[in-house]
């Protein structure tokens, strides 16, 4: 009771809804796509596939795959004048507000299409976002560093011609190494979708207003810019830094966490949900060590974070909290060893989760359930009181 209702927590609306997208089981660790156990996805199929996936549902077939990929790579292009949007920008620019901000400039292209009732606008816009946010991520990269713009190579894969245009100089050939594609893409898959995170309820609950997809996705990416959500991957590279400066002393972080010194958490470790190890976690552990093996051996961070994180699993205080690695512990180092900056690695996330995304706006918007979003609340405000005049105050 507030003291003014009593409410039967029953009732409070607690914003959850139904969904046959992704599957989470946060005791057991378990995590499925459409019923399909993320370790198959990761081990045998592409991101572009599981994008296919959570957006329609089956697995395609060859057929609908090659089709599918063939009407991405034909969107990948941007409008020559949306190119000219970045100049607005300060090249200090964190490139988040950058991608959301375009991805809601995109729509602008596209008035006539932005239906969310119509199929084959929706249709054509899901094909849009996937194709282009990718173009704009490398180009808001190119922007922060000065160089120039590269136009997309539809001879490449979604992966591979993003690798391109983000590391690629007009002024001499990129070879992408086969390796980092397929390490992004394994990342790519990992990221797609996850239940009804933050970032994918906020893209619900923007569509349910009859908002477009491109302005739901826009929402989306900016909930993802949190740091206790996709901003975690940055932050756990800071935090790695940090004791790295402090000569490597993973026991004094470990008891300021502990102490709970104020802004210092173990960043990259616990979960809403999970309440063990995040299946996504152990995959990415597998891949930093082949990765950064080969990319960057005796990787120091890679050496602090795996004691930090022995010293957190066998420690009562993270232990009795539930406290495990999650999917953002080893992400960031992977990506600093594929070559982007600390401050694009929530990009890399959100180009990960847009099929995820996408995924949940159609299900949402087809559903006849659906009503607007209008979450109720428990009133712990003032009793009424009258009005007085300035001067008796
Ligand atoms: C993602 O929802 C999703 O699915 C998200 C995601 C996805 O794929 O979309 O999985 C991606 O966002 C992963 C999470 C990334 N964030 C971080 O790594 C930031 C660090 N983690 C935390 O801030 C925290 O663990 C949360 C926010 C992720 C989850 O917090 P909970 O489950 O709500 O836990 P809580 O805040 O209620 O804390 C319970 C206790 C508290 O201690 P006591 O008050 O009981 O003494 O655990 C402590 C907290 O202080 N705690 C931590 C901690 N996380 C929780 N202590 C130190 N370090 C941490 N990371």
């Amino acid at each position: 009771s507030t003291g003014y209702i009593t409410y039967d927590p029953g009732f409070v609306n607690t914003g959850s809804c139904s969904s046959a997208i992704t599957y989470i089981d946060g005791d057991a660790g378990i995590l499925r796509y459409r019923g399909y156990p993320i370790e198959q996805l990761a081990e045998r199929s592409s991101f572009l596939e599981v994008s296919y996936l959570l957006i329609y549902g089956n697995l395609p077939t060859q057929a609908q795959l090659d089709d599918f990929t063939q009407k991405i790579n034909r969107h990948t292009l941007l409008h020559e004048d949306l190119k000219r949007f970045f100049d607005g920008f300060p090249r200090d620019a964190h490139p988040m507000p950058v991608l959301s901000s375009a991805v809601s400039a995109l729509s602008t292209f596209y008035q006539d299409s932005l239906n969310p009732f119509d199929e084959p606008n929706v249709e054509l816009s899901t094909v849009r976002l996937l194709a282009k946010v990718p173009t704009l991520a490398a180009y808001a990269y190119k922007k922060s560093i000065g160089q120039p713009f590269l136009y997309p190579d539809n001879s490449l894969g979604l992966v591979e011609n993003f690798l391109r245009m983000t590391f690629g100089l007009p002024a001499e050939p990129y070879e992408v190494d086969p390796e980092v594609a397929k390490a992004l893409d394994l990342l790519f898959i990992l990221h797609a979708d996850h239940e009804q995170n933050c970032s994918t309820s906020t893209v619900r609950l923007v569509g349910s207003s009859e908002a477009n997809l491109f302005a739901s996705i826009s929402a989306g990416i900016m909930a993802l810019f949190g740091p206790l959500h996709g901003g975690a991957n940055s932050a756990v590279l800071e935090m790695l830094n940090g004791i790295k400066a402090d000569g490597g002393d993973v026991a004094n972080f470990v008891s300021r966490v502990k102490n709970k010194e104020k802004g210092v958490r173990l960043m990259g470790f616990g979960h809403r949900v999970y309440k063990n190890y995040d299946p996504r976690a152990k995959i990415i552990k597998r891949t930093a060590d082949q990765i950064l093996g080969k990319l960057a051996p005796n990787d120091e961070l890679l050496d602090i974070a795996k004691r930090l994180e022995e010293t957190a699993l066998s420690d009562d205080y993270f232990i009795e909290r539930k406290l495990y690695p999650n999917v953002d512990f080893y992400t960031g180092l992977i990506y600093r060893a594929l070559g982007f900056p600390t401050q694009f690695f929530t990009v890399l996330f959100a180009l990960g989760r847009l099929p995820g995304w996408i995924a949940h706006w159609r299900e949402m918007i087809n559903d006849p359930q659906t009503k607007i979003g209008r979450p109720r609340q428990i009133y712990i405000g003032e009793k009424e009181r009258e009005y007085t005049a300035i001067s008796e105050r």
